[in-house]
């Protein structure tokens, strides 16, 4: 049917026109809350490049944790900030490492949220990369080896959820078998698939106080050009046993988010990561563009494409919108 008889302005003419008609609908059951834990008491630092985020130490981030489940997000996402970092990466798999006593703070006081521990190196190395290093190089199986320690270490602690963000060949198939030996064959596995060796990170490298001391994370992550290897790495991961498979950044990777949704029919987290926040926060603070708006529309957009999960800093503002 073409115009004058079908008009598609007709079903635009008022609010609850647009309702009724309205293909993606963002929710706060879709929203993950990332935070940033750090040692000590009362530590509320403002991570600068990111505003309205901050460093808390584990009494503060209990309270911004219980914030966010009164708001109704389901879920949190932990980054661990150790005092020291060494070689080894130590502080990532030590009984009473950061991440493992803000699990259980979170675990014993905020029940009924879930707490997802990002599980990677480069917050404990000294040096800043993902894993062991060895001759100036990451070294794939012996950073698996530390994989499956510090997945076991967080499960103990109560972790909901691991998320795997190392972007080692293999690392869901080992932590899998290593929870599975361990006696949390029901811990599920979010696996950052699909994870590009991008610029938006730069704000969190501030938060997390993670910049690699040298060189940079192309020899793991994946080449910003390429597609068709995204839809490879999230078949692998699957394989290996992966119950949720993430698109990291999400803004500049709507395409690949669209291209695993049609290729996979599991739960698909997209990261819009802190380099998309902050663009907006940033252009918000100039009065360049109105920042809530250009935040629902963004978040919007990651649905449509296809994540049902959004792993976002924006996630109490838009919680309080949506609550509206
Ligand atoms: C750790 C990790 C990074 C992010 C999440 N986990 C940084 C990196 O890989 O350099 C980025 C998150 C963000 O930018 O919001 N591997």
């Amino acid at each position: 049917m073409f115009f004058p008889a079908y008009r598609p302005r007709r079903l635009r003419r008022n609010e609850c026109l647009r309702r009724l008609i309205r293909e993606t609908n963002l929710s706060v059951d879709d929203l993950v809350h990332p935070l940033f834990v750090v040692s000590g008491e009362n530590v509320n630092e403002p991570i600068k490049s990111m505003p309205g985020t901050f460093q808390l130490s584990i009494d503060c981030l209990v309270k911004e944790v219980q914030q966010s489940k009164n708001l109704g997000i389901p879920a949190v996402l932990l980054f661990g900030i150790p005092d020291k970092k060494d070689e080894a990466a130590s502080g990532a798999f030590c009984r009473d490492g950061i991440i493992q006593q803000a699990t259980k703070a979170i675990k014993d006081k905020v029940p009924d949220i879930l707490v997802i521990t990002d599980l990677c190196f480069c917050e404990y190395t000294s040096h800043g990369h993902c894993g062991h290093l060895n001759g100036g190089e990451v070294h794939n199986d012996a950073t698996l080896e530390m994989l499956g320690k510090t997945a076991i270490s967080q499960a103990e602690a109560g972790a909901d959820i691991v998320a795997p963000s190392a972007m080692m060949d293999g690392q869901v198939e080992t932590i899998r078998q290593a929870l599975d030996e361990t006696g949390f064959e029901n811990t599920p596995i979010m696996a950052y698939a699909a994870k590009y060796a991008s610029h938006f990170y730069g704000p969190f490298r501030e938060a997390a106080e993670c910049p690699p001391q040298f060189g940079d994370r192309t020899g793991y992550q994946m080449d910003p050009a390429n597609s068709d290897e995204a839809i490879r790495e999230i078949a692998l991961d699957i394989e290996e046993g992966a119950d949720i498979v993430m698109v990291k950044p999400a803004l500049p990777y709507l395409d690949i988010i669209r291209r695993a949704r049609e290729s996979f029919d599991y739960p698909l987290a997209a990261y819009n990561v802190s380099g998309e926040f902050a663009m907006i926060k940033a252009a918000a603070r100039m009065g360049w563009l109105d920042g809530e708006r250009a935040m629902m529309e963004a978040l919007t957009a990651i649905k449509r494409a296809g994540a049902n999960i959004i792993l976002t800093y924006f996630a109490p503002e838009a919680a309080k919108i949506l609550q509206k």
